[in-house]
């Protein structure tokens, strides 16, 4: 699963899944092929709380890489949603001083692995926040906006469509003008998938779930742009993946 060329068992990793999800008939208790919470036993997992998110290691520099070069120059604060393990919270915020990060999390067992892991890091991260990003969560972070930049990593394919809408109709509010919304995942372009394993993982997720699935990044664009932002720059990133880089217009 180490690999970085895509295949279903890499997207199974990338999105916290996992392939043993019990068995029909083995009397295992059934889990989810594809779970959007990272559990200790299914993910390492430390006595403290710290989760292990079984792709932070293969795509954290790869997404740092793009960020640092988008975000140069950028200052201010910047919120996360969806963090996670708090993993790539911790590793932005260490190498973009510039930043004042927010991570933030619907799952209580993931703000507690956040949580630890800021204390074990020592770095400048905020405690982590209770936000859905389907709901008004500009309204709960008016005390740390406007904000330079609003990131979600594999967010958006585990999670019904109003969790994208909710996304880029945020970033337009919470947005200082100017700053960015950055989004890492899988996506299609142009009506295909960008990989041979995507479609098996596309499929998977909506047998799963009827609301999840890889979304079109022109669907996602056409949200983002009728929200008010402009963009995306579109990067292509290792295992098939993207960023998508929105901006807030500097005079909107
Ligand atoms: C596949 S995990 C990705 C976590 C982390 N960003 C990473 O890449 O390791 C999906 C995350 O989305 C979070 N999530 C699910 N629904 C959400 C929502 N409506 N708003 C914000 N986060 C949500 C889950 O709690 C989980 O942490």
């Amino acid at each position: 699963m180490g690999a970085q060329d895509g295949g279903a068992q890499d997207r199974g990793a990338e999105d916290g899944g996992t392939e043993d999800g019990g068995t029909e008939d083995g009397g295992a208790p059934q889990r989810p092929r594809h779970f959007a919470a990272f559990r200790p036993g299914q993910v390492p997992a430390e006595a403290d709380g710290r989760l292990h998110s079984p792709s932070f290691a293969r795509n954290a520099d790869p997404i740092l890489k793009v960020l640092a070069s988008q975000c140069a120059g950028l200052r201010g604060r910047a919120l996360e949603l969806a963090s996670g393990t708090g993993q790539h919270v911790c590793h932005f915020a260490a190498a973009l001083p510039g930043l004042a990060f927010t991570p933030s999390d619907p799952d209580p067992v993931h703000r507690a692995s956040i949580d630890a892991w800021r204390a074990r890091l020592g770095v400048p991260v905020a405690p982590a926040r209770d936000l859905d990003a389907a709901g008004d969560w500009p309204a709960a972070v008016a005390d740390i906006a406007p904000l330079a930049l609003v990131l979600a990593i594999n967010l958006l394919h585990i999670a019904p469509w109003r969790v994208t809408e909710g996304l880029v109709l945020g970033a337009a509010r919470a947005l200082a003008p100017g700053g960015i919304l950055f989004i890492y995942g899988p996506f299609r372009q142009g009506g295909r998938h960008t990989g041979p394993g995507n479609a098996a993982f596309d499929a998977g997720l909506r047998a799963e779930n009827p609301e999840w699935g890889l979304r079109d990044i022109e669907a996602v664009a056409a949200a983002a742009q009728a929200a008010g932002l402009t963009g995306p720059d579109v990067v292509i990133m290792p295992a098939d993946n993207r960023s998508l880089v929105f901006r807030r217009p500097a005079s909107g």
